[in-house]
């Protein structure tokens, strides 16, 4: 029995590699009609072919593929758009039947892929609240009447920064900053306040939600070992949004209590979604109390990590270019005295500072692949038969950098943008951080608003030096995967108050 053991692991330590070699080089078929893509190995498909920057290395795959590639992870088969011409061509006339999300197994804790607005089945529920979110919350009325809380948040910031002595995190700072002012928007909350304790134990459930929620799952490429939850992924996750959605619930409770008492009156987006058929308990109509938790929470995930990283970014860009960053400072001294704060007015009259946003944007995109859609049914994209199910990466990473729209690509250059009618909406397919079609960001009005703000004021009120270790992290370009793409070795720069 012994030696049959032994036989039994000896031909598998010997023929296993052999079988993978033999079976490696398996392209998609001419007679599947898939678009071309890499060989992959059997079981794992492409799973290491992804490296540690995905974005970067699928971008990689364009020259000998072409702009549409093929890709199976694990057992998920993934088509990946590379550039503006095929990212066009599926946003105007495939867009609905990619309306549906691929959803990792950890957003389905809570019932989170069914109850928020970014992950919800393309239905009638995702159509009332994206509704609610673009037409009543997030619209430009409702922004200017909420100018004041994010003035107030900015002050804060300014204070906490100016306090600090030495090199600062920049990122952290703005990442704290975002978190107050949507703390501020959503629920009329400090919820990064020392004197809060719900809102400090609110800030470190959700922080740790974003960490783990961000890391890779071995069970999405192979859903057979779901229930085995090998790194225990799920379960972490279970017991954080659980923790982090009880908080909520207090927090919308005590409205209502003081709705009963005083008839509320505060222009928060927590009032919106009570005035539009939220009312705290299961028996609404519309919104169920959990749903009502579920998108108030959702909307820190959707825009802390994504502006803060977009601002980071943008720092850097601006320490690596000096000549742009005299001429944004410049552009906001012209308009705005010493003296005076950076208001949210002055976004219009800021050409460069826009442009700076832009070109930040196109060329760190802080969710390369937007979130990825699912085909609903088998269809046919650009002459190839697409099963259903199919997974879509939008590589916006790789269209931002595709030398076909944008000269010299790879540089810096926030001139470009000066007289371009390109534009983050959705309408050019060359520049599409926030996505575009049925399911773009639902925020884009208030992102404008925030990165515009605090970059403005970031600039406006400091002078920023970098010593060699800040050196060090602007030479360093590398990025680590999470629920967004953020610089791997943080910014660390040195912030001077300007006198007034
Ligand atoms: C720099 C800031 C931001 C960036 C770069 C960003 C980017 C994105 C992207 C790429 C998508 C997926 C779009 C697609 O699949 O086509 C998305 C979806 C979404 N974003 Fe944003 N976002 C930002 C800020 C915000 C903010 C501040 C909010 C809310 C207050 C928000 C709420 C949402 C929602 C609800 C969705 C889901 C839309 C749907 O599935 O219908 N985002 N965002």
């Amino acid at each position: 029995m012994d030696s049959a053991w032994t036989y039994l692991l000896f031909s598998t330590i010997i023929l296993l590699p052999a079988y993978l070699l033999l079976w490696r080089r398996r392209s998609p078929t001419a007679t599947e009609n898939l678009p071309p893509g890499p060989p992959g190995w059997p079981v794992f498909g492409n799973m290491f072919d992804l490296g540690s920057m995905p974005h970067v290395t699928l971008t990689g795959l364009k020259k000998d593929y072409g702009p549409v590639v093929w890709l199976r992870i694990g057992s998920i088969n993934t088509m990946v758009l590379l550039n503006a011409k095929s990212a066009a061509e599926h946003f105007k006339n495939h867009d609905v039947n990619f309306a549906e999300r691929n959803i990792i197994e950890v957003m389905k804790s809570q019932d989170f892929h069914k109850s928020s607005v970014s992950l919800s089945p393309y239905g009638p529920y995702w159509r009332v609240m994206k509704r609610i979110m673009t037409v009543e919350m997030l619209v430009h009325k409702r922004i200017n009447e909420t100018a004041g809380i994010r003035r107030r948040c900015i002050a804060d910031m300014v204070d906490w920064i100016g306090n600090e002595a030495g090199r600062i995190h920049v990122g952290r700072f703005v990442f704290l900053a975002s978190f107050n002012m949507l703390g501020n928007l959503m629920l009329s909350r400090d919820l990064v306040s020392p004197d809060s304790e719900k809102g400090a134990e609110f800030f470190n459930a959700m922080v740790e939600f974003m960490e783990v929620s961000g890391r890779p799952n071995i069970v999405d490429l192979f859903p057979s070992l779901k229930w085995m939850d090998p790194q225990g992924l799920r379960r972490k996750i279970d017991g954080g949004l659980g923790k982090t959605l009880e908080i909520v619930a207090g927090f919308v409770a005590e409205r209502i209590k003081e709705r009963e008492l005083n008839g509320g009156g505060k222009k928060d987006f927590l009032e919106v979604l009570l005035e539009s058929g939220g009312n705290g308990t299961d028996d609404s109509e519309n919104i169920s109390a959990h749903n009502l938790n579920t998108v108030i929470m959702e909307v820190f995930l959707a825009g802390t990590e994504t502006t803060s990283s977009s601002i980071e970014w943008a720092m850097v860009e601006l320490l690596s270019h000096p000549e742009a960053m005299y001429k944004a400072k410049n552009e906001i001294a012209q308009l705005v005295g010493k003296g005076e704060k950076f208001e949210e007015i002055h976004i219009d009259n800021l050409p460069f500072l826009q442009a700076v946003i832009k070109e930040t944007l196109r060329l760190h995109p802080p969710i390369p692949f937007l979130v990825p859609r699912r085909a609903i049914q088998e269809t046919k994209f650009m002459g190839y038969h697409i099963p259903k199910d199919t997974q879509l990466f939008v590589n916006v990473w790789a269209i931002g950098r595709d030398p076909e729209c944008w000269e010299d690509p790879s540089s810096f250059k926030p001139e470009r943008f000066i007289g371009s009618s390109i534009d983050y909406k959705g309408q050019n397919f060359e520049l599409l951080p926030f996505g575009a079609g049925r399911r773009i960001c639902a925020g884009i009005p208030l992102a404008h608003r925030m990165l515009h703000l605090v970059l403005g004021t970031l600039l406006h009120e400091f002078d920023w030096e970098i010593d060699e270790v800040g050196r060090k992290a602007i030479m360093d370009t590398r990025e680590r995967m999470g629920v967004t793409v953020r610089k791997l070795v943080p910014l660390e720069a040195i912030a001077k108050k300007r006198l007034a």
